[in-house]
């Protein structure tokens, strides 16, 4: 018999119903110890969590998420709310000797994400943030080569994060579904919320990020405020471009922004090192590119594996060879990951002090759009 882990999950957004999925699918396909309970979910509008809880099958719910963690029948909370909540729910949720998991960024800067961390580490509390994109077999696929040394080594690495929603100047900002848009909600704008991703995933693959020189743009400068009604400066970075070195001598590129028209969720990454290339994109995340210039001259090129053999990661758990999965299933498997952690008493990663790392770069890259100066990651 499985033994039962009462969730509790604040924020019934996006990633409410990404890890609400998660929870339910994780157990028919991965054979773990523990059995995700979907025992209470929180939001503050009473019929929409009910009929929220209703859809993807809650025991109960909550308006208030204080409540939620003076349950004694929950072990773990789930943090789906706009960033400038994370922190202050994650202490009270240690405090309890809850476990958390936190959505990503950690925080909206690194002062709060040190908090955190301090909060998990004393309480002792099991503990991870929603990095997903770490799970999706080609990324992780991506890693498994670097580490055996395969790409020998690495001189570059590239990654780019792009998006067209936020164009028109008639977009408010602030309030639900626009919260990205406002600064006291979002922490930053494309820093935190999209190249913390991209950040998140180079630190992994290729180690820590020593220095950054930024350039951040907030095109439109004003907009309505959803919440006051009046028109307000808008205090996110709409795009950042960062280089950046590694502590192992390569050097790198990063670029984000809402304003790339024609791109929805363009997140790619290449990394070139001295015996190989790699390359990824997650609009066809199932595929990984892979050039090896130790192949035979006449047919060297670039390969495209897709990452569905049995033999790739997490892919044995799915279905047959040739078969793709997608975006949802990177949250099974960190879900499947952190259960299987929990089994055998290790933490999973990336934990908040993982974390911690993806928000100091974020905080250097901002300091350093500001001052136009290099920035040593603290
Ligand atoms: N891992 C990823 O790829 C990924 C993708 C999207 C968002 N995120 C992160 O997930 C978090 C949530 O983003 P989202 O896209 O789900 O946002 P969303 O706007 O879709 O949902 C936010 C939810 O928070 C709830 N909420 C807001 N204030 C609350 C409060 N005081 N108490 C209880 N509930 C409250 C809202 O009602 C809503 O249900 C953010 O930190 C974001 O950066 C991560």
């Amino acid at each position: 018999m499985a033994k039962a882990l009462n969730v509790g999950m604040i924020g019934y957004g996006f990633m409410g119903r990404a890890h609400s999925n998660a929870y339910r699918k994780v157990r028919n396909f991965f054979d773990l110890d523990y059995a995700p309970v979907l025992k209470a979910v929180c939001a503050r509008d009473a019929a929409k969590v009910k009929s929220f809880a209703d859809t993807w099958g809650y025991e109960s719910t909550e308006t208030d998420w204080r409540k939620l963690i003076e349950r004694k029948d929950i072990a773990l909370v789930d943090i789906c709310v706009p960033n400038n909540l994370h922190r202050e729910i994650a202490l009270a949720a240690a405090q309890a000797g809850k476990m958390i998991l936190c959505e990503k960024p950690l925080a909206v800067n690194s002062k709060e994400g040190a908090e955190m961390v301090a909060a998990v580490e004393n309480a002792g509390v099991a503990n991870m943030v929603w990095y997903n994109y770490r799970r999706i077999p080609a990324v992780t696929l991506a890693k498994k080569l670097v580490d055996e040394g395969r790409l020998g080594r690495i001189y570059h690495y590239r990654a780019v994060f792009l998006q067209d929603w936020t164009i028109s100047a008639d977009l408010p900002q602030g309030g639900t579904g626009l919260w990205r848009l406002d600064a006291a909600a979002a922490g930053s704008g494309v820093t935190g919320d999209l190249l913390a991703h991209c950040i998140d995933t180079a630190i992994w693959i290729n180690g820590g990020i020593e220095r950054v020189t930024a350039m951040i743009e907030t095109f439109v400068k004003e907009r309505k405020h959803n919440l006051t009604g009046k028109v307000e400066p808008v205090g996110i970075d709409d795009a950042c471009a960062f280089l950046a070195r590694f502590k192992n001598g390569s050097l790198a590129t990063f670029e984000s922004t809402r304003y790339a028209r024609g791109h929805k969720a363009l997140y790619t990454f290449e990394i070139n090192g001295e015996k190989a290339s790699i390359q990824w994109d997650l609009h066809d995340l199932h595929r990984l590119s892979y050039f090896d210039h130790r192949d035979e001259s006449g047919l060297r090129g670039w390969r495209s594996i897709h990452v569905t053999d049995g033999e790739h990661p997490y892919m044995n758990k799915w279905w047959v060879p040739g078969l793709q999965i997608g975006y949802e299933h990177s949250f099974v498997h960190q879900v499947a990951d952190f259960l299987e952690g929990l089994s055998k008493g290790i933490p999973t990663h990336p934990t908040f002090r993982d974390a911690q790392e993806t928000q100091k770069v974020c905080d250097a890259v901002l300091e350093s759009g500001r001052s136009g100066c290099w920035v040593n990651v603290a």
